[in-house]
């Protein structure tokens, strides 16, 4: 192989899509630093790697006109990597479609990007979107320091669901759970690295299992790891929601009590339609159950508005369910058709005006019932983990347990603080803290 192009020196790396995809961007990251190359911005990069999401048509469109910003003034541009679901489910289609794309890495093949560089600098297109039995995990360097506060953990990937909407079993494959001793190892560089809280990720998190242990098992063996402070999980599915795991969110004290559990509709025809194997009463059963564990849990969900036969009478179900759970934040979709789902072919797709406004309705009661938990929750004490600096001058930002973010001006505080406040002022998006001193001062 005759290499026409220089060794890139320089890298940047861009996540478009969920949680495991900034997971896997932060590992490709450390990977490329790894080999020696420096992380810099997207202009002055020698190599991009967009790492792209292909939930819905739009997050696609978004990594194509992407690629169209990166020629840069004097002609030139970055060697580019397609990473990510998009280059899994399109493979070698991306670089016929975008011309400049040099790399199409999938992502269950990723750590081995340095190579794939090295073919790429041949002038031709490298490819690889293997699904290899023997997982990535143990071919990528250990977590190095300078971790994120607040840092992802990958412990389960794949999806065995199936919803007739969805496209995370075709881009991300089978369920595979990670085995613990590996999970462990990591938690704990990611703690000496730096991180105060843990976020374990999943496409069905809570299906995660090795030899029994079981998601509440691991959360119990995190829970002893010094210098930790929280333990959070996203996604779960209703169906794999045990109830070791229900009574872990009484019993171990670094489990936050914070549960995303997407439900899609409130409606069983519909439900049934997405192949969702739950129905609208077993999910309202499944949160009587986790709020008796844990009476004060605040609750997040997903769902789709605009699904194929969708009518009138199936939306208000959605709205009704979501008025009977009384969400503290959620998700909110417009049905986006999936190429190669069953729910593309069939029949009854909604129009665009009906779905536009269906969400605007959904999302309107959420933001209510949003709005409504952080006023609940003024004059009340907590404590909160400062994730970043806010927008004024002075001002830090934090999460609340409840994953609300907390506004807090106080001299002194700094990324990585654990703090106790009291909740003071609640507004749609967040709400303001106050530290004790200056409580007791004022
Ligand atoms: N494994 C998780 C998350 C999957 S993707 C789960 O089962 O809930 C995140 C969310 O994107 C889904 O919960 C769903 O609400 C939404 N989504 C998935 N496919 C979609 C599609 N084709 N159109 C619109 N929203 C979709
Ligand atoms: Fe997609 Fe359904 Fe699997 Fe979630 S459970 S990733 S929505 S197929
Ligand atoms: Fe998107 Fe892939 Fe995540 S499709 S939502 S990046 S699993």
């Amino acid at each position: 192989m005759i290499l026409t192009r220089p060794q890139p020196k320089s890298f940047h790396v861009k996540s478009f899509g969920c949680q495991m995809n900034v997971y896997d961007g932060d590992r490709m990251s450390e990977l490329l630093t790894g080999e020696g190359m420096v992380a810099t911005t997207s202009d002055a990069a020698d190599l991009v790697v967009l790492n792209t999401c292909h939930i819905r048509e739009r997050a696609v469109h978004r990594v194509y006109s992407e690629i169209g910003t990166l020629k840069r003034e004097d002609g030139t541009r970055p060697m580019i990597a397609v990473a990510g679901c998009v280059a899994q489910a399109e493979g070698a289609e991306v670089a016929k479609r975008a011309r400049e794309v040099d790399i199409v890495v999938g992502p269950q093949a990723y750590h081995r990007l340095p190579e794939l560089v090295t073919a790429a600098r041949s002038g031709k297109a490298a490819i690889d979107t293997d699904m290899p039995i023997l997982s990535k995990f143990g071919a990528l360097p250990v977590r190095s320091k300078g971790q994120r506060t607040s840092a992802f953990l990958t412990v389960q990937e794949g999806c065995d669901k199936f919803c007739t909407y969805c496209v995370v079993p075709y881009t991300r494959g089978a369920e595979v759970s990670r085995p613990f001793g590996a999970i462990l190892d990591e938690a704990k560089a990611l703690v000496d690295g730096g991180a105060r809280e843990i976020t374990l990720l999943g496409q069905n998190v809570n299906a995660w299992d090795d030899n029994g242990i079981g998601l509440h098992g691991l959360a119990v063996a995190l829970d002893k790891i010094p210098g930790l402070a929280r333990i959070r999980y996203m996604t779960s599915h209703p169906n794999d929601m045990t109830q070791g795991l229900i009574d872990a969110h009484r019993d171990v004290e670094k489990l936050m009590p914070f549960l995303h559990l997407p439900v899609q509709s409130g409606s069983d025809r519909i439900l049934k339609a997405m192949n969702r194997s739950h129905s609208r009463d077993s999910y309202l059963q499944l949160l009587d159950r986790v709020r008796a564990a844990r009476p004060d849990i605040a609750l997040s969900g997903d769902f789709i508005v605009g699904f194929p036969g969708e009518t009138d009478a199936d939306f208000e179900d959605t709205l009704s369910l979501v008025a009977e759970v009384r969400y503290a934040q959620a998700f909110s979709f417009i049905y986006s058709p999936r190429p190669g789902t069953p729910a593309a072919t069939m029949c009854d797709q909604i129009p665009k005006e009906v779905m536009g406004e269906r969400l605007q309705r959904l999302q309107a009661v959420i933001n209510t019932q949003q709005h409504a938990f952080n006023v609940a929750s003024v004059g009340t004490q907590t404590n909160i983990l400062i994730e970043r600096a806010g927008k004024l001058p002075g001002q830090m930002l934090g999460k609340s347990p409840w994953m609300q973010s907390v506004h807090i001006v106080q001299p002194g505080i700094v990324v990585g603080d654990l703090i106790d406040v009291a909740i003071t002022a609640a507004g749609p998006n967040s709400v303001t803290g106050t530290p004790p001193e200056k409580r007791k001062a004022a």
